[in-house]
Order: structure tokens, then C-alpha cells, then sequence
């Protein structure tokens, strides 16, 4: 009999503690896991992220709007095959770069699937998407639009990124839809580059873009969003970003992806009108709970604090030393517990410090951790601080484990010397 200790719920879906008394993801001990594969290492549950996928289209059929794509916010987790399974699903993918583009078309989405973002693209960026066939290209600032007319040799989608002043609940850091945000045209802007794109006939604009930040847990400022562009006139596609926030601890709680798409649509359908195409670009929503991270502890000290220190850190997850932010960490073979610890990674800074207030199962040195909700930002920021190798990538699925990106070794660390 599996246990019936209950796990936080912001582990991926499917994840149980085994009848050995282990966490199970995918199907696939964890133990086994490190064992074969070595730690640290990102962990997905494949299935997690199809369902999470699928959820969001069916929602927007129940909310009853049949013109939509969903696309995926790459940023998030830039590796083919996590990119490989939404284009699989049928979802479009959000690329901010000409790496992230060349990632997605490697991935397999087709180039009319693709969205390029970004404030600061330069000629190269723009040739390269032209000459791709990037379904739409997002302008964000009066220079985007100038370069573009300049580059563009046969008609091209566009959308213009309004800022619109709306500020969701986030951190600083991650908000984007204020007046004083780096990205877009504030409500004014917009309307003269309007104007502007009017006289430029190779610039086909299709509508509007906003993407107010991340990790919003609040469903109001996605509607004052949409009304606060729903006079800038009246377009065919409106491409309302991502943002939809996660839980990370099992104390937290996020909109369902159900409610968000059922929000959204009813506000589109309210003040935009129930015609149009809608876009949106879930990242962290569709990657964040779907993996874990597997640490081994490699050393245990106790002077103020009990300091327990794992073999990754913020070369694996930067996400605790730019924002603050918050995990919850379990021993994978002792779920629970009541010793109250702060994990540390191996690098030489004192920020590195992955979670302050982890409460495990009496750690020893040689224990597997488990740290749910890395899927988003953490392959994606992952570096090689202190010359550390960065970790592989794990597919989970009904109880097989395939690498489907190696551990980096250390040529790889000078395999660009020249
Ligand atoms: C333009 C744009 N769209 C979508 C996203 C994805 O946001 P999230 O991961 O919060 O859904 C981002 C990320 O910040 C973004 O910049």
C-alpha cells in the first residue's frame, strides 16, 4: 500500500509517496532517479505539463470562445523537449529572442506558430525572424517600428505592446504593465503608432499586445488590462499575455487555470467584443509545478541557524536570490518533518542560500532533497557560477526516466576557449 501521507499539493500532478515510503514522480522513484542520473537534476513529470496544456484549451471551449491559441512563454523553460511537448499539444510558442526562436523552430513549432518579443532586437533579430516567416512579430517601442519598416520586404504581421497601466500584485521585479514599465507604449504612444503603422503598408497591424507581469495570484488586473485597451479601437486579435501566478507553498493558492481563461474570456467578450481572436501566453502556469529539483546533501553544520548544504545552489535556481522567492523542500525517501533548517547550495556566497526556513525529516549528510515548483526560471537561469556544471533535464513518464538534456561536464566548461 502507497502511503497515504499527503504531499503539498505544488508537487506535479501525479506525484505520490510509493509503497517503499519514497516520492514518486512521474511514476519513478526519486532515489532511483539520482541513482541513475546523478544530482542536482530537474525532474518532470511529462504528463504534468500535457495536462496543464490541455487544461487551458479546453477552458477557453467551456468558456465558449473558439478563436484562441494558446502559447507558450518559452522564456520559462527553454529546453526543445519541454518545447517539443507543447508544440506536440498544439499550443503556438512565445519566443523573446533569435536563440529563443532557434530553440522553438528546433523544438518543432512551425515558424506562423511563432511570437517574437522584446524591447531591445536589432536588425539581426528582425532579418532572422523575416526570413524564418515568424507569424507575428510584437513591436514594443517607436525604434521597433522604424527598423521593421526599414527591414521588411513583403507584408508582416504585427501587434504593438500597450503598457496599460495596470498593476498586478507581484514582485517589483516581475511587474510589467505599470506606466513606468521598459517594456511597450504607454496609452498615448500606442495611439500615434497607430497612426504611424497606418502609412506603413508592409506592416499589417493585427491588434494589440499587453503582458502586465508574472505570478499574479489575482484575477482583477487582467480585466482592468483588457478595459484598459478596449478604446484604443477596434482590432481582430488581442494577444493579452501570460501572467497567471502558481502556488509554490502549500500554504498558497493560485487561480485555476479554469477560472483565469473563464475571466478572461468573459471580460474580452464584455469589453472587447466576442469576435475576436485572443491570444495569451501562459509560462510559468503551464511549466513551474511540473518539476522538481533532486539534491544530495553533502555537508551539515550547526552554529546559529542548522545550515544543511546541497551540491547545486543558485548556479540551479536563481529564483530565491533575485526575488525572494519561496520553496519548500522534502527528503525524498522522509517526506515531512519537523527540523527546521536552511538549506544552502555549494556556492561561495552567502546569498546562496535556496531556502531559509525548510523544515525536513532530522537531515543527514548523503540525503536525497526534493524541491517541488523549479520548472519555471530554473533550467532557464541556470549558470555556471563557481565553474559548476549545470544539471540535466529528466522526463517522467508512467514509471520511465529518459534524459533529454545531459549534465553538462567540465569540457563543456571550455569547450568555447579559443
Ligand atoms: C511578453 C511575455 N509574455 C508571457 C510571459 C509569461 O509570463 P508567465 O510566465 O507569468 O505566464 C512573459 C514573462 O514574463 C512575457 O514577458
Amino acid at each position: 500500500m502507497a502511503s497515504t501521507q499527503a504531499l503539498s499539493h505544488v508537487y506535479p500532478l501525479g506525484t505520490r509517496i510509493n509503497d517503499a515510503g519514497h516520492i514518486e514522480v512521474g511514476g519513478c522513484d526519486l532515489l532511483d532517479v539520482a541513482e541513475r542520473f546523478g544530482t542536482p537534476a530537474y525532474v518532470v513529470a511529462e504528463d504534468d505539463l500535457r495536462a496543464r496544456a490541455r487544461a487551458f484549451v479546453t477552458a477557453f471551449e467551456a468558456a465558449g470562445h473558439t478563436d484562441f491559441r494558446v502559447i507558450f512563454a518559452s522564456k520559462t523553460f527553454p529546453a526543445t523537449a519541454v518545447m517539443g511537448v507543447f508544440a506536440q499539444e498544439g499550443l503556438g510558442c512565445d519566443v523573446a529572442s533569435a536563440g529563443e526562436q532557434h530553440l522553438a523552430l528546433a523544438a518543432g513549432f512551425a515558424p506562423r506558430d511563432l511570437v517574437l518579443h522584446g524591447n531591445a532586437r536589432d536588425d539581426q533579430e528582425f532579418e532572422l525572424a523575416l526570413r524564418a516567416g515568424v507569424g507575428l512579430i510584437v513591436l514594443d517601442n517607436f525604434d521597433d517600428i522604424a527598423r521593421l519598416a526599414r527591414l521588411a520586404s513583403g507584408p508582416q504581421p504585427v501587434l504593438l505592446r500597450v503598457t496599460p497601466d495596470v498593476r498586478g500584485e507581484t514582485h517589483d521585479k516581475i511587474s510589467t504593465g505599470q506606466a513606468d514599465s521598459k517594456f511597450g507604449l504607454g496609452l498615448d504612444d500606442v495611439r500615434e503608432a497607430i497612426r504611424q503603422l497606418e502609412r506603413i503598408p508592409l506592416l499589417d497591424l493585427r491588434g494589440i499586445h499587453f503582458h502586465i507581469g508574472s505570478n499574479i495570484r489575482e484575477l482583477t488586473p487582467f480585466r482592468d488590462a483588457i478595459a484598459a485597451v478596449a478604446d484604443l479601437g477596434d482590432f481582430p486579435v488581442y494577444d493579452l499575455g501570460g501572467g497567471l501566478g502558481v502556488p509554490y507553498l502549500a500554504c498558497e493558492a493560485a487561480p485555476s487555470i479554469e477560472d483565469y481563461v473563464g475571466e478572461i474570456v468573459a471580460a474580452a467578450h464584455e469589453l472587447l467584443g466576442p469576435d475576436k481572436r485572443l491570444l495569451i501566453e501562459p509560462g510559468r502556469a503551464l511549466v513551474a509545478n511540473g518539476t522538481v529539483t533532486i539534491y544530495r546533501v553533502v555537508s551539515m553544520k550547526q552554529n546559529v541557524s542548522t545550515w544543511v548544504a546541497v551540491d547545486g545552489g543558485m548556479s540551479d535556481n536563481l529564483r530565491p536570490m533575485l526575488y525572494g522567492a519561496r520553496y519548500e523542500a522534502d527528503i525524498a525517501d522522509r517526506p515531512g518533518g519537523e527540523t527546521r533548517v536552511r538549506l544552502t547550495g555549494k556556492h561561495c556566497e552567502s546569498g546562496d542560500v535556496l531556502i531559509d526556513d525548510a523544515l525536513l525529516d532530522e537531515p543527514r549528510v548523503g540525503d536525497l532533497i526534493v524541491v517541488p515548483v523549479t520548472g519555471a526560471y530554473g533550467h532557464a537561469m541556470a549558470n555556471n557560477y563557481n565553474g559548476v556544471p549545470r544539471p540535466p533535464v529528466i522526463f517522467c513518464r508512467d514509471g520511465e526516466a529518459r534524459a533529454v538534456v545531459r549534465r553538462e561536464s567540465f569540457d563543456d566548461l571550455t569547450a568555447r576557449d579559443l
